[in-house]
């Protein structure tokens, strides 16, 4: 028996259904989707000039430590002209709106270098009646300027598709402690309930303390994802699911369909997993699915990106059990790279192929909880062709399918 490295184009864990992460150009061609998405989420560049990194992090050394992370060039937020840039916007703006159901909803996050471009840009295509809301996102993260006043918000414009559009704000209540109106008289009813008023041009308002209060369109009660936050994934500029989960509660059902055409790190479909929608997430970066692939492990998810050609060495064991075959990793050696060995390995499942499908049914990962990898995995007999699939540091997946020896 032996490993023999081969290609393959959709992985499958579980049956798949909860949502789909792929490698794809914004600009490029969603069609199977169109009409589906209750919301679109999107997260651009936003024409800052940068080069953006996903800092990966090495073996269990590397996990346990957060040190010598490895900098993998992600993205280049790098446009020969705002027209280029504006046009790339264009074309993801006109695929999220197909995307989108006749009641769907689009949220665009940008900051204020292209926010002012970008509105323009949206009531052209959404129409400017289907305007909804400028939400400013206030964080107090980043550097303070002496120049100017700190640049301390982002914009992130929702546009709903037609008049049908759901919104439920009832779903995004905030916290009471922060719903205190000071500033008001407060008083107590005969049943014991404690409310403010205020007298406003000749009227009296009354606010209960224990009635539910929503978000107004600044949100400042969302922080960035702080060094040492367990979401952080070491992928540049990836966003809270916090704010992602206040957009996919408000603009969605259980089941919806949230898509996200710049996925970066997955933070869209991870939220939309544990909100109990489904998801669809695309980035041109395949360094950004290896991350969101890790943060999706357990979902019933299908991943498609064809698996990497160029050849890399395994050492593995199959040891033929009752019902269930043990997966022992023996070794591993990318074709570059100066990480070799079970170092090199971030994640590895274990599966079969049928009819060029990868069906995982187990998989490894390297986490901040577990930083050791597991190298044994158990495989249960089912049919077809026991496979192996690797996603390593440098972010390529491979697969290894069994092949009998030739007698
Ligand atoms: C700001 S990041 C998104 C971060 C993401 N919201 C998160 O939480 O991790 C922007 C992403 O857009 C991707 N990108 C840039 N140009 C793209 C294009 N034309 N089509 C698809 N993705 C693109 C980059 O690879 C990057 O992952």
């Amino acid at each position: 028996m032996r490993w023999v490295q081969t290609v393959c184009c959709r992985e499958i864990h579980g049956d798949g259904k909860s949502g789909e992460i792929l490698v794809r150009d914004a600009r490029g061609d969603f069609s199977p989707w169109h009409g589906q998405a209750a919301c679109v989420y999107m997260d651009p560049p936003f024409m800052t000039g940068e080069d953006f990194y996903l800092h990966m992090r090495v073996g269990e050394a590397g996990w346990e430590t957060g040190k010598d992370a490895l900098a993998l060039p992600a993205y280049r937020d790098k446009y020969e002209s705002r027209e280029a840039y504006l046009a790339m916007l264009r074309d993801a703006v006109e695929n999220a709106r197909a995307l989108l159901r006749e009641d769907g909803s689009m949220f665009l996050h940008l900051d204020s270098r292209a926010a002012a471009h970008a509105r323009l840009l949206c009531d052209g295509i959404f129409g400017e009646s289907n305007f909804v809301n400028e939400i400013i996102w206030a964080y107090q993260s980043g550097g303070r300027s002496m120049k100017r006043f700190s640049r301390k918000h982002d914009v992130i414009l929702f546009y709903r598709k037609s008049r049908r559009q759901y919104f439920d704000i009832t779903s995004v209540p905030l916290p009471r402690s922060e719903n205190r109106q000071n500033h008001m008289r407060k008083c107590v009813d005969e049943d014991g309930r404690t409310y403010r008023t205020i007298q406003s041009g000749g009227k009296t308002y009354t606010y209960y303390d224990d009635d539910p209060v929503y978000p107004g369109d600044v949100w400042a009660d969302v922080s960035h994802l702080q060094q040492k936050d367990p979401q952080r994934t070491g992928y540049d500029t990836q966003k809270p699911q916090a704010l992602l989960s206040r957009i996919i509660r408000c603009a969605s059902r259980p089941g919806d369909l949230a898509a996200d055409l710049f996925s970066g790190s997955g933070t869209t479909a991870v939220t939309a997993a544990l909100e109990g929608r489904r998801f669809l997430a695309s980035d041109l970066c395949p360094l950004s699915l290896a991350v969101a692939r890790k943060r999706l492990l357990d979902t019933a998810m299908t991943v498609s990106a064809p698996t990497l050609e160029t050849p890399a060495f395994l050492s593995a064991q199959i040891i033929p059990g009752i019902a269930y075959h043990d997966v022992r990793l023996l070794d591993y050696a990318p074709e570059t790279g100066a990480v070799q060995g079970l170092d090199a390995v971030d994640q590895w499942s274990v599966g079969f192929l049928r009819d060029g499908v990868f069906y995982a049914q187990a998989n490894a990962a390297r986490r901040k909880q577990t930083p050791a990898l597991p190298s044994l995995l158990q495989l249960p007999q089912l049919r077809g062709t026991p496979a192996i699939l690797i996603s390593d540091v440098y972010g390529e997946r491979r697969l290894w399918r069994l092949e009998e020896d030739e007698k």
